[in-house]
């Protein structure tokens, strides 16, 4: 089969396309004829080796995808081969086929062609729990979204729209802010231009109660500098770099919560919240919720598709179409 080798850790051009051995189902694990797969900025991370867990070379890229089942391993009783699915894993999607422990999976629901199921899961899974279970969004809430035209960015601004909040989509430049207004935000901020934190009391008033912040850097104290008292400030991940050191008088005289979370370890942690969340998410997606999807290229094209997203270029996400050339 055809796969996106990453054989040196390093940029995405390093990245090569190769011909290697088709995986074989071991016990408890299915093999997934990929049909898409989508690219998540730890791709490019894990390419780098700079993520948080360390993938020996050489490997293939990827971490998300679609498709359909080919075979299953034994010890698996609840999928066939045919059946539609879509699953993480820390490498492997950007091939014609991987195999994957059964738990990595879950149905594709109706609704969700395979270029955005394959674009779904990361992002709207990680969106939905920033924005319920660690935001407590209640409808009418005003809600900023830095980054909000990245993949979690852009999520987070359709759920939070569908959930009641009134997003402030806050983002680069003009364009990209504006791009997330097709997904309900009502206001834009551009923070390399505009002063986020003095935008964010213009429009609020009071401050907003919920801050989703996939971003990090300086934008982080910005951000929290603008909470009203009592608001929830979600902290998911680092885009920009660095890591915020977060004065802790502004938490004190705003009565302000700051949670993190990881989406990775949230089914291990809280079970419950994650069964609470599928059947909401279902139910949204039902409604015709599905991610942006803003460029699709072909499994020759996947060093291109990293690089996009490397280098901030992406908004929502892209998908690599894994039978295309
Ligand atoms: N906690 C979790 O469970 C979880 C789950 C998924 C992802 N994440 C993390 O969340 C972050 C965002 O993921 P994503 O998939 O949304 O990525 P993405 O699609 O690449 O979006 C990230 C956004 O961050 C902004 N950004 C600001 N400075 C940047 C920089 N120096 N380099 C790249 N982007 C920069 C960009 O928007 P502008 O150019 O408009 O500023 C970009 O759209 C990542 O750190 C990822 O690891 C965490």
């Amino acid at each position: 089969m055809r796969a996106a080798r990453c054989e040196v850790h390093g940029t995405p051009d390093t990245i090569v396309i190769r011909e290697v051995s088709d995986p074989v189902a071991g016990a408890g694990e299915v093999v997934v004829g990929v049909e898409a797969a989508s690219v998540n900025f730890p791709d490019v991370l894990i390419a780098a080796d700079r993520y948080q867990l360390s993938v020996p070379t050489p490997f293939t890229a990827g971490s998300e995808f679609a498709g359909r089942v080919l075979s299953v391993g034994a010890d698996v009783g609840d999928l066939a081969p045919g059946d539609a699915v879509m699953g993480t894993a820390l490498s492997g999607a950007f091939a014609e086929r991987i195999a994957v422990p059964r738990s990595a999976l879950s149905p594709v629901p109706a609704g969700l062609d395979m270029v955005h199921a394959a674009a779904f899961n990361v992002t709207y899974r990680t969106a939905y729990h920033a924005v319920t279970t660690f935001g407590a969004l209640e409808p009418g809430n005003w809600v900023v979204v830095l980054g909000a035209a990245g993949g979690v960015g852009s999520a987070a601004v359709d759920i939070a729209t569908r959930l009641g909040g009134r997003v402030i989509a806050a983002a680069s430049t003009p364009e990209r802010a504006e791009a997330c207004r097709a997904l309900g935000a009502v206001e834009t901020i551009a923070y390399d231009s505009e002063d986020l934190k003095q935008r964010i009391k213009e429009i609020t008033g009071t401050g907003a109660q919920v801050v989703i912040d996939p971003v990090g850097g300086a934008y982080s104290e910005q951000a929290l500098r603008a909470i009203a008292w009592g608001g929830r400030f979600v902290c998911v991940g680092f885009a920009q770099g660095d890591i915020p050191r977060i004065p802790l008088n502004l938490v004190l005289l705003k009565g302000a919560i700051v949670r993190g979370f990881e989406i990775r370890t949230l089914a291990s942690r809280l079970p419950a919240a994650v069964d609470k969340g599928r059947a909401e998410i279902e139910c949204l997606v039902a409604q015709g919720m599905k991610p942006l999807v803003s460029e699709v290229y072909s499994l020759d094209e996947a060093p291109l598709a990293l690089t996009r997203v490397a280098e901030r270029r992406a908004t929502g996400k892209i998908v690599i179409d894994i039978s295309s050339r």
